[in-house]
């Protein structure tokens, strides 16, 4: 069976790369593979988000997989707390998970930083959580951002780690799907960093909802140097704002990087970025739109949150069965 699991943070300021490594994606793969598409609130909260902001931000990453044309009859959209199943089996997965697997994980290092000590037990044990969204529905598929790769590594040596222990074969080993140009979008204003919903700098990330007069402002602004593009992608060599810029307007374009260099082959970068901007305008602005009249209507993207929950709860209280059975816990 082919099914995708996949899962935005409701943590505010969703952003391109959001939308071109994720996102989009979606929206074209809801055609060949059973679709569950979720807003993981309870990621969310391994670090403090305010109630308010939080429920709000949950319907506004609802509000932009419908904009962005992700069908609510077709997929099951809900949010991640609405359905117990995966806080259960991030239970069960963390009594099979050594501590080494976890210590490797760079984001966690990244997140905790120097303050390890008072970094919380959710923090780092935010794989395991993520290998349970993944594996309560036995996902064959997940497409993420380039940046989720380690954590689907490990959700793999879960699922085979739990099928070794208890001699079975039933948890499948859920395949990336991470593609092309986009895979990775960079920061505007360092082209070395991820471009990221906590970069205090918004001019560092164009957002869903920016307005076309924000985009094509924070476009002109982008980070670049002062050589003219080169014809091919060995010429972005040590050029990082230049290889993104092209990256992007490549993923937008729907054409590959290379043929994008060689439709700018030794234009200055002022030009390239009007045509960026008009792109860029043309590509988010009715999806920002979009997601500004559905959040308009919270009761219409609450009902799509519930009828998902249903949907989803089935197929997790389904497999929570068999997992006990397999483990030896008795459901009286
Ligand atoms: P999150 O909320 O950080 O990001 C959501 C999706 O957007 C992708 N992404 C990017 N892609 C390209 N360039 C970027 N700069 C960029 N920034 C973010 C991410 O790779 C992701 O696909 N841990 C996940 C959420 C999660 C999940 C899951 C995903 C929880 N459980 C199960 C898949 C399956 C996260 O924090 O994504």
């Amino acid at each position: 069976m082919k099914r995708i699991f996949s899962g935005v943070q409701p943590t505010g300021n969703l952003h391109l790369g959001n939308y071109l490594g994720a996102i989009r994606n979606w929206v074209t793969l809801q055609e060949s593979f059973e679709c569950i598409f979720c807003i993981v609130d309870l990621h969310a909260i391994t670090l403090p988000q305010d109630p308010e902001e939080l429920r709000a931000n949950t319907r506004e990453v609802t509000a932009a997989y419908l904009a962005a044309g992700i069908d609510a009859e077709r997929c099951v959209i809900f949010n991640q707390s609405a359905v117990p199943g995966h806080s259960e089996l991030a239970w069960l997965f963390a009594c099979l998970t050594p501590l080494g697997w976890l210590n490797r994980m760079t984001q966690f290092k990244e997140k905790a930083g120097k303050k390890r000590d008072i970094a919380g037990l959710g923090l780092y044990a935010y794989p395991v959580l993520m290998a349970s969204d993944i594996l309560l529905y036995k996902a064959s598929h997940v497409p993420v951002g380039e940046d989720q790769k380690q954590h689907l590594e490990f959700c793999r040596d879960i699922a085979g780690a739990f099928n070794r222990q208890f001699g079975v074969d039933y948890f499948p080993l859920p395949e990336p799907q991470i593609f092309g140009e986009a895979a990775r979008v960079m920061s505007l204003r360092d082209g070395t960093a991820k471009m990221s919903k906590s970069d205090p700098s918004d001019y560092s990330r164009i957002n869903m909802t920016d307005d076309a007069a924000t985009i094509r402002t924070k476009i002109r602004k982008a980070r670049t140097d002062p050589d003219p593009l080169p014809g091919t992608a060995e010429g972005l060599e040590g050029r990082p704002e230049a290889a993104n810029l092209i990256g992007i307007y490549g993923a937008l374009a729907g054409i590959s990087a290379e043929d994008a260099l060689v439709k700018f082959e030794g234009a200055m970068f002022s030009a390239f970025k009007d045509e960026l901007a008009d792109l860029a305008v043309s590509v988010l602005g009715p999806i920002g739109e979009n997601m500004k009249r559905i959040a308009k209507d919270p009761g219409y993207v609450e009902g799509v949150l519930h009828r998902g929950a249903e949907r989803a709860n089935e197929i997790a209280q389904r497999h929570l069965a068999e997992i006990h059975d397999i483990i030896g816990l008795l459901d009286a």
